[in-house]
């Protein structure tokens, strides 16, 4: 008997997670955070967005030499700390690329890329590949002064074991402006929704589902913030593991399918509403947390941060949790996730553009779970296991995260005896 149930809930073990195609996500190696790295980000962020000038105001106005930013401001190895590994090509050629739910192609360096941003990146040589399809299609991708520009060629890519046939992706020849130099990344996988898309190309995901390779139309990331392993968390294609969070997922719906857009039912911040119904974006590919300018005034007052964004190493601990509700419950993030702590002091990882809406990067995406579920057009969060309101995955949290597991298990357990009875 005992044996028969031990076959069927490993069976039920299987099924549940067959479905799920894992992804790990890295972080950058020897990343550091620097203030004019943190800037050079705000202003890679506002271009990304078509914001029209390129240097924050706060930047404008610091009282801080800013001789270096036009150099400093494309530099963009703050942005993108997180990144995986795909092949593309036959034999397989190997990238790293940023998984980036902020926009929606994909591209890679190609060999005939001469700027300096594509010498110190892996890049793809299309004569290698048995598979590889040329086409007469130029691709440019603008990211303020810079980004990167190229053709349109169409090969297999391997993304975990998700065999995609047919995908066409950007060759760079160009990157320009050393947009992409110093980054943890060759190239760019883009996850928003294929209205986004430049030149029209279909994103992967949208081949993956079009080529069966997935059953549900759903992928979800869980991003590391704290961790002395390389790995900094986990991109799930086909659903959501739920032994990684806590509780059940709150779902919000996109309001405008481009970026993964919603409304969150309010902000606040020590008490003070900073804005009810407020729309948003979930962007895996930018690590701040973004506010339409006139918020973010009033945030920069009720944390008394310096001009140039700078905060007061010693006065941080007291910081008010941002506390976002979004389908009717809240969210939050502490200041141990919005304060970056860099070589020269802190500076706020909260940042304003002239959008009208906010932008969820990692200093958010960082503390939850969260799911991206095209098939229902509905964005999910839930806390992390063991996380809420907190940083960290010590040892404590492993420990609950494993009674969790253990929870689970028994929970399956009960539906196959129910079954056999
Ligand atoms: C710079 O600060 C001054 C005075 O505080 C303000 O009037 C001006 O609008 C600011 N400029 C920018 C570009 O933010
Ligand atoms: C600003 O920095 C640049 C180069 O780092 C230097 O040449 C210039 O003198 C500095 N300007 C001021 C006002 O300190
Ligand atoms: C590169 O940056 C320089 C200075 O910031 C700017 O003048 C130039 O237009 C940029 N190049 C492109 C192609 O955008
Ligand atoms: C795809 O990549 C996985 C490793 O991520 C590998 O095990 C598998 O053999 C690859 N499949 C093909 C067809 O290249
Ligand atoms: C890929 O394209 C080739 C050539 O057009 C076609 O024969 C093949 O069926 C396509 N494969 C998929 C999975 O779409
Ligand atoms: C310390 O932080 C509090 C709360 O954010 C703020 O009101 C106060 O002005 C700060 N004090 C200094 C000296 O920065
Ligand atoms: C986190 O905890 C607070 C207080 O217990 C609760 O109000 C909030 O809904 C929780 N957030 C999530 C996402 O579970
Ligand atoms: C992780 O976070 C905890 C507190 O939340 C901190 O004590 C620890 O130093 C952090 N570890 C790393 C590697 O950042």
């Amino acid at each position: 008997m005992l044996k028969l149930m031990l076959l069927l809930y490993a069976l039920v073990l299987a099924q549940a997670g067959a479905h799920l195609h894992r992804v790990p996500i890295y972080r950058q190696k020897n990343f550091v955070k620097t203030q004019d790295n943190i800037r050079a980000e705000v202003a890679f962020v506002r271009a990304k967005y078509g914001a029209v000038s390129a240097i924050s105001t706060a930047a404008a106005n610091s009282t801080t030499n800013t001789t270096n930013l036009p150099k400093e401001q494309l530099v963009n190895d703050v942005n993108m700390e997180y990144y995986g590994i795909i092949t593309i090509g036959t034999p397989p050629q190997t990238f790293n690329v940023l998984f980036d739910t902020g926009s929606s192609n994909l591209w890679v360096p190609s060999i005939q890329c001469a700027s300096p941003s594509c010498q110190d990146h892996m890049s793809f040589n299309p004569t290698l590949s048995t598979t590889y399809r040329y086409t007469n299609e130029m691709i440019t991708l603008e990211y303020g002064s810079g980004g990167m520009s190229g053709f349109l060629g169409i090969d297999v890519i391997n993304v975990s074991g998700l065999v995609v046939a047919n995908q066409t992706f950007g060759l760079a020849t160009t990157e320009l402006n050393n947009t992409f130099v110093r980054d943890g990344f060759d190239g760019i996988l883009g996850m928003g929704y294929a209205s986004l898309a430049v030149d029209n190309v279909v994103p992967p995901f949208y081949n993956m589902l079009a080529q069966g390779l997935i059953a549900n139309p759903v992928f979800s990331f869980y991003l590391a913030r704290n961790g002395t392993s390389q790995q900094g968390g986990e991109l799930i294609f086909g659903g959501s593991d739920p032994s990684l969070y806590k509780g059940s997922m709150t779902y919000a719906d996109i309001t405008q399918q481009n970026y993964w857009q919603f409304n969150m039912d309010s902000a606040t911040l020590n008490g003070q509403v900073l804005c009810t119904n407020c729309a948003a974006i979930a962007d895996t590919g930018t690590s701040l947390l973004v506010a339409p300018t006139d918020i973010y005034n009033k945030i920069k007052v009720v944390l008394g941060v310096n001009t140039d964004d700078t905060i007061d190493c010693s006065n941080t601990s007291n910081m008010p949790t941002f506390l976002f509700t979004i389908g009717g419950k809240v969210f939050g993030v502490p200041n141990s996730a919005y304060i970056i702590s860099t070589d020269t002091g802190c500076i706020l990882g909260v940042s304003g553009m002239e959008s009208q809406f906010w932008i969820l990067g990692d200093v958010f995406l960082g503390q939850y779970y969260s799911e991206f579920d095209l098939g229902k057009n509905r964005i999910g969060f839930a806390s992390v296991s063991g996380m809420n309101y907190t940083t960290g995955g010590g040892a404590s949290n492993r420990k609950q995260l494993r009674l969790l597991e253990f929870a689970a298990l028994l929970a399956v357990f009960w539906k196959v005896l129910d079954y056999i009875n």
